[in-house]
């Protein structure tokens, strides 16, 4: 919810106060939990939001004029595991969704698959199938026990609100293998409006979509 929302509701009667308070409070530490986010010199974002789930956070920078968003998506993992973000043009839902992977190999070095999640059984993963358009190559890091992924996309449709998806899981052998099936990875999704901020997440999936999302990312 939006700040400017409390600000609404606080306005609508003094009974509701002491209560909106405090989740004004829980708001702000929230938002602060985001806002604090240290990025390397060359890299700030103007918004950002503390995720719901799997303790990620996104933070982002949109430009109206050519309907861009410059993104970074900062998530804990161990460095043998990898984390993902992307969008989801046609469902709030991982099969469907073209997906920014960051991994790392035994040296350390990060690199991130930009693919297409085309099948929920078992996605091929191959480099370079979005079906967004990136107009500047993705980039990650891995510092401090987090992965942060940095992306340029073209927002589909022109359309400021869009269905977000994220995940973490294990590497097997170096491969990406499939994430855990903990209620947090199966409630990784929400619809986001990168000009207003505003967003709302489906909470628990229904059991069809538990049944896909339970193949995602099968290695
Ligand atoms: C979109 O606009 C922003 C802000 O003017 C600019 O920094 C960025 O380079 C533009 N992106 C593209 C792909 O043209
Ligand atoms: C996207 O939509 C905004 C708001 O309607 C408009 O100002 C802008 O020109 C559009 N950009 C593109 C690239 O179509
Ligand atoms: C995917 O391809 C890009 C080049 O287009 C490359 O930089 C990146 O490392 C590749 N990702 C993986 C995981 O190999
Ligand atoms: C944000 O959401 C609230 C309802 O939760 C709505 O009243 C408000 O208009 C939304 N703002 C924008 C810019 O979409």
């Amino acid at each position: 919810m939006a700040p400017r929302n409390h600000s609404a509701r606080l306005l609508a009667g003094a009974a509701l106060m002491l209560l909106l308070a405090a989740t004004t409070v829980a708001q702000q530490a929230q938002q602060q939990d985001c806002s604090s986010a240290k990025f390397p010199a060359g890299r700030s974002f103007q918004r950002c939001a503390t995720l719901p789930v799997l303790g990620a956070n996104l933070h982002w920078t949109y430009h109206p004029t050519n309907a861009t968003a410059d993104v970074a998506f900062r998530a804990p993992q161990s460095a043998d595991g990898w984390v993902a973000w992307g969008i989801n043009t046609n469902a709030l839902a991982m099969v469907g969704s073209s997906v920014f992977i960051a991994s790392q190999d035994g040296s350390g070095a990060v690199s991130v698959l930009a693919t297409y999640l085309d099948n929920s059984i078992a996605p091929s993963l191959a480099n370079n199938t979005l079906r967004l358009s990136v107009p500047v190559g993705p980039a990650a890091e891995y510092s401090g026990g987090a992965y942060t992924i940095y992306a340029r996309v073209e927002l589909p449709g022109n359309n400021t609100v869009q269905n977000t998806v994220w995940q973490a899981g294990p590497l097997s052998g170096g491969d990406i293998a499939m994430h855990p099936l903990s209620a947090s990875n199966l409630q990784s999704t929400m619809r986001l409006d990168f000009l207003s901020g505003n967003s709302s997440s489906t909470g628990a999936p229904s059991s069809n979509m538990h049944r896909r999302n339970l193949r995602e990312f099968r290695g």
